[in-house]
């Protein structure tokens, strides 16, 4: 049995469904399992009994802890469950760039205690270090929908872009065999991309003009806590944000392919299936 937590959001409902179309038995982990038609389990990754609750029986758990301040103590919470439930194997989504630096206010920090933990755990492991996902295109929809420019805080500085459906994809191959045990992956897309250039793929497939306008860190800081967004959060954004403007996160690697076979999606290729989204 593997157990998908995270499974509401973006990467575990891919994976479920990639699951489900293999035939392998999957159970989805949610704190709200009405949102699931799939075969779910309720449990927190704040209620250790939870945990053990949801682990019961499990060989295989993809490990995916949600973006926020908790999110390191989340990891260390899975892998200690998953040693008391006699788990065998982990596979963890991590980010691109962790462990290079252990500043907390950078997200390349975040993931780096679960990674340890992962790999000290004894179980088999993999660790997923996806890029920035193409989905996260979707927080401009409304804008774009608008007819407004996108505000960009990254200035010409890009990223390996990688589409969501392809970190799915490596994720179910490495918990459905045993040949990336023992593996960290760089999931990149094929193409470093600004936001700029995502802007003009968007106004290419959709046929009209997509445009940015370019947003100081200092407003977009302001703007976020006046929003009443957390401060840690809006430093690490910010953090986040320089980091990529310097180009610092303009970086692809070749293990979507040397896993899946194939090149990894474009980010046009994303755009043209989620065109709805911004129409
Ligand atoms: N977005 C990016 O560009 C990017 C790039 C690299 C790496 N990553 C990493 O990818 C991960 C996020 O993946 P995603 O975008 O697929 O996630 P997502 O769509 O934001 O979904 C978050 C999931 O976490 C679950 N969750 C939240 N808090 C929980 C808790 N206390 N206990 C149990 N489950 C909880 C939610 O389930 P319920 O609400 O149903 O309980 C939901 O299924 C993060 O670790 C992030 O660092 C993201």
């Amino acid at each position: 049995m593997i157990l998908v937590t995270g499974a509401t959001g973006t990467i575990g409902s891919e994976v479920l469904r990639r699951l489900a179309a293999r035939g392998e038995q999957a159970l989805a982990m949610t704190r709200d399992p009405a949102k699931l038609s799939a075969r779910a389990v309720k449990a927190d990754f704040a209620d250790p009994a939870s945990l053990d609750r949801a682990l019961e029986g499990v060989d295989t758990v993809l490990s995916l802890t949600a973006f926020g301040r908790e999110l390191p103590e989340h990891d260390l919470a899975l892998v200690a469950a998953a040693g008391r439930a006699g788990t065998k194997k982990i596979v963890k989504i991590s980010a691109i760039g962790t462990g290079e630096t252990d500043d907390e206010k950078d997200i390349r920090s975040w993931h780096h205690h679960g990674e340890r933990a992962v790999r000290d755990s004894g179980m088999a492991w993999t660790i997923l270090r996806p890029a920035g996902f193409a989905g996260n295109a979707l927080m401009w929809a409304d804008t774009v929908r608008a007819g407004e420019p996108i505000p960009n805080t990254t200035g010409s500085g890009g990223q390996g872009v990688v589409d969501p459906r392809d970190v799915a994809e490596v994720a179910v191959e490495a918990l459905t065999g045993g040949a990336h045990d023992g593996m960290t992956y760089e999931l990149t897309g094929p193409e470093v991309i600004s936001v700029p250039e995502q802007a003009r793929v968007l106004g290419q497939v959709l046929g009209r003009e997509v445009t940015t306008v370019e947003i100081p860190l200092e407003a977009a800081r302001q703007g976020m806590l006046a929003s009443g967004a957390e401060p840690l959060l809006v430093e690490v954004a910010m953090t986040g944000a320089a980091f990529v403007a310097a180009g610092g996160a303009e970086r692809l690697s070749g293990d979507v392919a040397a896993v899946l076979g194939r090149a990894p999606r474009r980010f046009a290729d994303w755009v043209r299936d989620h065109r709805a989204a911004f129409e």
